[in-house]
């Protein structure tokens, strides 16, 4: 049996999400109450991989490896390869080559979701004996990604990085499977314009140097989730398919409808949750409507408010606001309503974003 190993990329700067990550990796922004490299690290381990390396960057490198040890708790054997500036996903994936060795591998960026996961692709990419086996999917704006160029007999004959004019409607999704020949071509790579080395221009190489390079068009959805509006978009299609109803917490003279998931520990005090939802673990939601679509992160408080498709991570506090919708909250953040009219009073993050 081929034995395939896993590279997860939890490195770069995640400037869309500040303030957000400037106190942690945007791979650990939760998608209902889970980071997104953890459903990155399941993917993985559910299409039978268990030798997994996680490339690490500059933002708190530590708060990644807290979170997932050595792997035995996800069933997986995690290795950490220290990458610093985010110099390239080339780069990255270049300083794990005495991880890889002679096996096969997956590069699973460690903010792409995945509906349907990878695993028919790992089947294809081995069966086919691909050099390079990369994923597809047509979407509305290919200029954000990576973008493939067909000849006119539908043959892959390019990879443009970002391209002001796009080739196609298909973008590159964030899961690339590889030989490990990938090392030389990686080795003989320059910076781009944005000054990094692309993946895109490895495959390039492979692709014109004649070697093996398949592709799959991708079925059902995929996230690459870089800025907030992805992330809520995100918690919405997972809260929709993967929630259960399910309380474990305490629940009184409170009205719990639909699909809701109450952790160990939270109360629910004469309020109104309407799924699909999750709150975690010991939080407090009293005399609240938790609107569909909201995941609230362990030890957050929400008094006297309504809350609607947001994403609160943990500690936080909301107290008094009528109507919080389509946000974003970050760890120990505190939103209250003032007793004075018409007055705003911020102490908000560098980068943060309040809209009135
Ligand atoms: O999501 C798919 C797209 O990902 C592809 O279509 C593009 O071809 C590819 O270049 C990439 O584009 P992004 O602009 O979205 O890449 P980003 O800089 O956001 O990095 C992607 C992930 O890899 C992210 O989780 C951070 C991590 N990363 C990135 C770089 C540049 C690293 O770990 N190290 C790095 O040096």
């Amino acid at each position: 049996m081929v034995l395939v190993k896993g590279i997860i990329l939890h490195g770069g700067a995640g400037t869309r999400l500040r303030p957000l990550t400037f106190t942690g990796p945007k791979q650990l922004i939760p998608v209902a109450n889970k980071p997104i490299s953890q459903y990155v690290l399941e993917d993985l381990r559910g299409s039978g991989i268990r030798d997994v390396a996680i490339v690490l960057g500059e933002t708190c490198p530590e708060m990644v490896k807290e979170y997932y040890g050595d792997g035995s708790r996800f069933d997986v054997k995690i290795a950490y390869i220290y990458q610093g500036k985010p110099l390239g996903i080339a780069h990255a994936v270049g300083l794990c080559r005495d991880f890889v060795g002679e096996d096969s591998f997956v590069v699973y960026l460690g903010d792409n979701m995945l509906q349907n996961g990878i695993k028919e692709y790992v089947v294809k990419s081995l069966d086919g004996g691909y050099d390079a086996y990369i994923l597809f999917k047509e979407v509305e704006d290919p200029t954000r990604f990576g973008v493939a160029k067909f000849d006119e007999n539908g043959r892959l004959v390019g990879l443009v990085e970002k391209p002001k004019t796009p080739p196609s409607k298909y973008a590159l999704v964030g899961v690339y499977f590889f030989k490990p020949v990938v090392f030389d071509i990686i080795r003989e790579l320059k910076p781009s314009w944005r000054g990094e080395l692309e993946i895109t221009d490895a495959i390039q190489l492979m692709i014109d140097r004649g070697y093996k390079v398949g592709y799959s068009l991708v079925d059902g959805w995929w996230l690459d989730t870089g800025k907030k509006d992805d992330i809520l978009y995100a918690n919405m299609l997972v809260l929709d398919e993967r929630v259960q109803r399910e309380i474990r917490g305490e629940v009184l003279d409170s009205k719990v409808e639909g699909r809701v998931f109450v952790d160990e520990g939270a109360k629910v005090v004469n309020s109104v949750v309407r799924g699909p939802a999750v709150i975690g673990r010991s939080c407090l939601i009293e005399g609240s409507f938790i609107g569909p679509y909201t995941s609230i992160g362990n030890g957050s408080k929400i008094f006297k408010s309504s809350v609607e498709n947001c994403v609160i991570l943990e500690n936080a506090c909301i107290e008094g606001v009528s109507r919080l919708e389509d946000s974003l909250i970050g760890r120990n953040a505190k939103v209250s309503r003032n007793e004075r009219s018409g007055v705003i009073r911020l102490n908000i993050g560098d980068y943060s974003t309040v809209e009135i």
